[in-house]
């Protein structure tokens, strides 16, 4: 069986690893120059940053075993970062016993890892698909990428619903599926400071404050040294501010790291990212995955499952179970 995966995240990653196994020919699409999506890590000189998923938590058994494997093979490590948390405007310890993975020296290294021996094609923007009732046809810069038995998008529901509109898919339960915005955006700051302005590693917000998490780059393992801290402004304000350019997002993060602590700060920003698709809409309905035999068709990810590292796992690999029954 042919089939062409779109989106090298976890989960379009999972799903593949799980096809390879059983004999399955899988080309796997990213635009991306690297893998990991969601969970990639920004190289810079003096080591990666964080700028989208910080840690990972694993609660499904699965998903804990396999957390196992990519520990015992050094891809991932535990984070015990010093957490606290946005209290009245101050910020005060707030330690717990959950146990928190990250991805070493990048977050992409356990996707990586999935995807050993996989024919992969990273930098391929998917920008047309064309299904003739028996095989998927898949475009990128006007050129075709080869024809499929079947097709996997495991991209953000907003990048795929245009996508098979524009193919023109007819689908009543799939209009469901795409008729909510399964994620919402979040603006992320990499701020490199003078000095750490707190003994902790990873502040969470409240639901009345700007930012929704503050965390110290350097408290993991191949993460740029010195004071870099990466800011995750709330939702609410990521909505507000969408199209706000880079320039005016900074500023945003300085004056909201200056109200945190007493003494003057001196602080530069590094890097801002605008995720237009970051976070699920607590209102969104989940559906785990989405597979259409009769389309040759499946989607997978994060949006379908919950909204975490975890989730993308888990929708990827209850779509390969649906795809290899
Ligand atoms: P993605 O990682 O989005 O993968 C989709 C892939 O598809 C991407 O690589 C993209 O390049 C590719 N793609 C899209 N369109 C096309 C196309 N047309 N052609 C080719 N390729 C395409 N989760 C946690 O568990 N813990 C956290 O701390 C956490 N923090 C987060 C912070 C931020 C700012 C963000 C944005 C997310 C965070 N998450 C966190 C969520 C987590 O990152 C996601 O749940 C997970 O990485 C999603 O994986 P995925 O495979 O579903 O999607
Ligand atoms: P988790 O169990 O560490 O956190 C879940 C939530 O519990 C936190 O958001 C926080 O509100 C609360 N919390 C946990 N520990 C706390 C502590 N010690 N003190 C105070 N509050 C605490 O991780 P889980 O369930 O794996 O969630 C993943 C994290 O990723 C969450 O924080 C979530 O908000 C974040 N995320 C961020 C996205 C974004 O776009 N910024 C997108 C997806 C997830």
């Amino acid at each position: 069986m042919t089939i062409a995966i779109i989106g090298a995240g976890m989960a379009g990653a999972a799903c593949a690893s799980q096809l390879i196994q059983q004999g399955w020919q899988v080309s796997l699409f990213d635009k991306g120059r690297s893998v990991g999506g969601r969970m990639s890590s920004k190289r810079t000189e003096q080591g990666y940053l964080d700028l989208g998923a910080q840690y990972f938590t694993a609660r499904d058994t699965a998903f804990l075993a396999q957390c196992q494997h990519w520990l015992r093979a050094g891809s991932i490590t535990h984070w015990q970062g010093r957490l606290a948390q946005l209290e009245s405007g101050a910020v005060v310890a707030s330690p717990d016993e959950e146990v928190r993975f990250i991805g070493v020296p990048s977050m992409q290294v356990p996707v990586a890892a999935l995807l050993q021996g996989l024919a992969l094609y990273t930098g391929r923007q998917v920008e047309r698909l064309a299904f003739d009732g028996n095989r998927w046809q898949l475009f990128s810069a006007g050129a075709s990428l080869g024809c499929f038995e079947q097709l996997v998008l495991a991209i953000p529901q907003q990048q795929a619903e245009p996508l098979l509109r524009a193919a023109g898919v007819v689908d009543a339960e799939l209009s469901t599926v795409f008729s909510t915005p399964a994620l919402l955006p979040c603006w992320a700051v990499n701020v490199q400071l003078s000095h750490s302005p707190w003994p902790y590693d990873g502040i969470f917000g409240n639901a009345g404050s700007q930012f929704s998490w503050l965390a110290r780059q350097s408290s993991k393992p191949g993460r740029s040294q010195g004071e870099h801290w990466l800011l995750h402004f709330s939702t609410a304000f990521s909505l507000q501010h969408l199209e706000s350019d880079s320039s005016e997002i900074a500023g945003y993060a300085l004056t909201a790291l200056q109200q945190l602590v007493d003494q003057p700060l001196s602080a530069d920003v590094t890097h801002c990212h605008r995720w237009r698709y970051a976070r699920q809409n607590p209102a969104y309905p989940l559906y785990g995955m989405w597979y259409r035999p009769a389309l040759a068709l499946g989607l997978a990810g994060d949006w379908l499952y919950g909204g975490r590292v975890e989730h993308a796992w888990l929708s990827g690999m209850q779509l390969a179970r649906e795809l290899l029954r």
